[in-house]
């Protein structure tokens, strides 16, 4: 594991999106597993500016989105799939055919969770899977619960989450209840795990999650066990584990 403080979010993004850029310089046609939420957006800036100067190309690239919200449609201004063409996807030289989110339409529940499986198998799993973390340790929108959930599945979204990303939607109400999420074994199978993080109300949940016990209480704990984790955060985010290990630190 390897854990990368910068001094601000913008430093964070930039080291964040070199890794991305590193992967698929070395391998053109990686499969990305790709996050929502606010923390990878300045990565995603990154991504368009270096695709714009024409130093990165995804034409080659398939991505594979970790979740979606149960019930809406891609044009929904809230739903993840518009997130994702709004802050990237249109932005860049992807092919769409190879642009993936699960369906949040698909009522058969149990179809799009193994359709969405089966397709990260036939791609031979992802190469580098980007992941924000929740303020409950969720990862995707695996929640925390007595298990690990290990294939894709449609989960109940928790009141906390619900309430988080109430921001987003301007009331509780309007936040779907339920939502698509990579399950946990194609993430932690990914063959490098990109985790990004900011701001200060993320730091006790962060050091929980790479430092605590791994339980599925905490679903970012899983993390703890993968082969190749890096972390990239900004001061803030990262203040209690500079504080508690400081040797598990690199300052950049
Ligand atoms: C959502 C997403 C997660 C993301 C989390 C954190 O719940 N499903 O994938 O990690 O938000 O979002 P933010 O980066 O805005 O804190």
């Amino acid at each position: 594991m390897r854990i990368i403080c910068s001094e601000t979010y913008e430093q964070m993004s930039a080291k964040a999106a070199g890794f991305i850029a590193a992967q698929i310089h070395t391998k053109p046609n990686s499969v990305i597993g790709l996050a929502t939420g606010s923390t990878p957006i300045g990565i995603y800036q990154k991504l368009i500016k270096w695709y714009e100067e024409d130093w990165l190309s995804f034409s080659k690239c398939t991505t594979i989105n970790l979740d979606e919200y149960c019930g809406l449609p891609a044009d929904h201004p809230q739903s993840y799939a518009y997130f994702m063409h709004e802050h990237l996807l249109d932005h860049i030289d992807i092919l769409p055919e190879n642009a993936h989110l699960p369906n949040g339409l698909n009522e058969d529940i149990h179809a799009e969770c193994e359709a969405y499986d089966n397709l990260v198998k036939s791609l031979g799993g992802i190469d580098l899977q980007l992941l924000g973390i929740g303020n409950n340790g969720h990862l995707g929108f695996n929640e925390p619960d007595d298990c690990f959930h290990m294939n894709t599945n449609c989960v109940n979204l928790t009141p906390e989450t619900i309430k988080a990303n109430s921001r987003f939607f301007g009331s509780e109400e309007a936040v779907p209840k339920k939502a698509f999420t990579l399950g946990i074994r194609p993430i932690a199978q990914a063959k490098r795990i990109l985790m990004v993080v900011n701001g200060l109300h993320k730091a006790e949940i962060i050091y929980k999650s790479l430092f605590g016990p791994v339980t599925p209480r905490v679903p970012a704990s899983i993390l703890q066990i993968v082969p190749d984790l890096v972390v990239c955060g900004d001061a803030e985010a990262l203040s209690v584990i500079v504080r508690e290990h400081p040797e598990a630190v690199e300052m950049f």
